[in-house]
């Protein structure tokens, strides 16, 4: 019997989460695997943050929270638009639910009708062609260019919206490539949005603190105000707080459109865990210190790595400017052929040989819909990283054309 709707057809299942399960596999085996695939920061959540939620959970906050989420964390959530990011929101402008992911899960099914286009801008975080997809909505890609950083142009972002477009999906920084927009950048796409005023852009920030070489973060509705009106700022403290576990994420936008989303959330899951919610009112209104602690592990790593795989003949990668991946270009090594006999036709086949023959996991480009490229998660002990790094460079020079 087939169990899946036409919907759900072209929906695929994460890749990063393939990748970590065929880890695990082949560890429960007995092989020795570093995993650089799966995309979490590898610290603990900071103990401050963990003894709020014992100290909710023992002061009986252990019920049903209001839909939105609750006001201390909806206020925790404004004031840290403010004081980050110069935003101006209130309460009833906020939505918390289980990671940015499900926010992003209920603005695309809150808002889209049949035939209804989403831009996306490739690479990108694999979820949102398959959000879309699962919501009935027709994901549309924007090719982001190396030699463009990997930014989205005005040019080509005018080249892809149609009648139809419904949204501009951006990460910043970007997820897997690194890409960052400057101010100047952010507002040369907002002048072409402004044309297109059926258009809402949601704005991935959820990298925002992984921000390398002294960049500052400019969020787009800082960048972009006369179009605050349909900008969706979407965040979470999964990455900046090392708490991807705990599943909270929010969206702050209009009060339309937050009211809509609200509505799916009453349907699906309800507010998120109270406990949670609490730990991450604490993050949000605690002391900050460790975020830039992860921040500079992240930026040492970075370095290590971009050094590391530029030794590596047959791969390249320009520094990225934030997040904590490296997408690392392979185009060379495509043709190659490996010492059991196998032929290198894609990433995709370039990752199985990484992870078979080096023991080192991670993601092929075609998860991000730009190839040959594979991902590597820098969010790993720099033992890891460096030891990994000389099993790709063994396992590449074995290669033969
Ligand atoms: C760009 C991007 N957005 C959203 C998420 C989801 O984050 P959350 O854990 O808050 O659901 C991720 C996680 O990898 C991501 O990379």
């Amino acid at each position: 019997m087939n169990f899946t709707s036409s919907r759900l057809s072209t929906v695929k299942p994460s890749a990063s989460v393939a990748v970590s399960q065929l880890s695990r596999d082949l560890k429960a085996q007995g092989k020795d695997i570093i995993d650089l695939g799966i995309g979490q920061p590898d610290f603990d959540t900071p103990p401050h943050i963990v003894e709020a939620a014992h100290q909710a959970a023992l002061a009986g906050k252990t019920r049903y929270t209001p839909m939105r989420g609750t006001a201390e964390l909806c206020d925790a959530i404004c004031n840290k638009l403010k004081r980050d990011n110069g935003l101006e929101h209130t309460a009833d402008e906020v939505i918390v639910s289980n990671g940015a992911k499900q926010i992003i899960f209920s603005a695309m099914l809150a808002t889209l009708n049949p035939g209804d286009e989403v831009l996306i801008c490739a690479p990108y975080f694999g979820c949102y062609r398959d959000i879309v997809l699962s919501v009935g909505g027709n994901p549309k890609t924007i090719e982001c260019k190396p030699e463009d950083d990997f930014r989205l142009t005005p040019e080509s972002l005018s080249q892809a919206i149609s009648s139809k477009t419904r949204w501009l999906m951006l990460n910043l920084p970007n997820n897997p490539s690194g890409a960052v927009y400057d101010e100047a950048q952010l507002k040369a796409i907002g002048a072409v949005l402004e044309k297109h005023p059926q258009i809402i852009l949601l704005s991935d920030e959820i990298y925002e603190h992984i921000l390398f070489d002294d960049r500052q973060f400019v969020s787009s509705a800082n960048a972009l105000p006369h179009l605050k009106n349909r900008i969706l700022t979407v965040n979470g403290v999964s990455k900046a707080y090392a708490m991807t576990g705990w599943r909270i994420g929010y969206g702050a936008g209009p009060k339309a459109l937050i009211d809509v989303m609200i509505k799916v959330q009453s349907q699906v899951s309800s507010a998120p865990c109270s406990i949670a919610q609490a730990a991450a009112t604490q993050a949000l209104n605690g002391p900050q210190d460790t975020v830039n602690q992860f921040r500079e592990a992240f930026e040492r790593r970075r370095n290590l790595v971009v050094e590391g795989i530029n030794k590596i003949p047959g791969f390249t990668l320009k520094a990225p400017g934030g997040a904590f991946y490296a997408y690392v270009g392979c185009q060379a090594l495509i043709g190659t052929t490996t010492p059991k006999g196998e032929m290198i036709n894609s990433d995709n086949d370039l990752a199985s040989y990484l992870i078979h023959e080096a023991g080192v996991a991670t993601v092929p480009g075609s998860a991000y819909e730009l190839s040959p490229y594979i991902r590597l998660s820098t969010a790993n002990s720099d033992e890891n990283l460096s030891a990994a790094m000389e099993r790709m460079g063994t396992a590449v020079a074995l290669l033969t054309r």
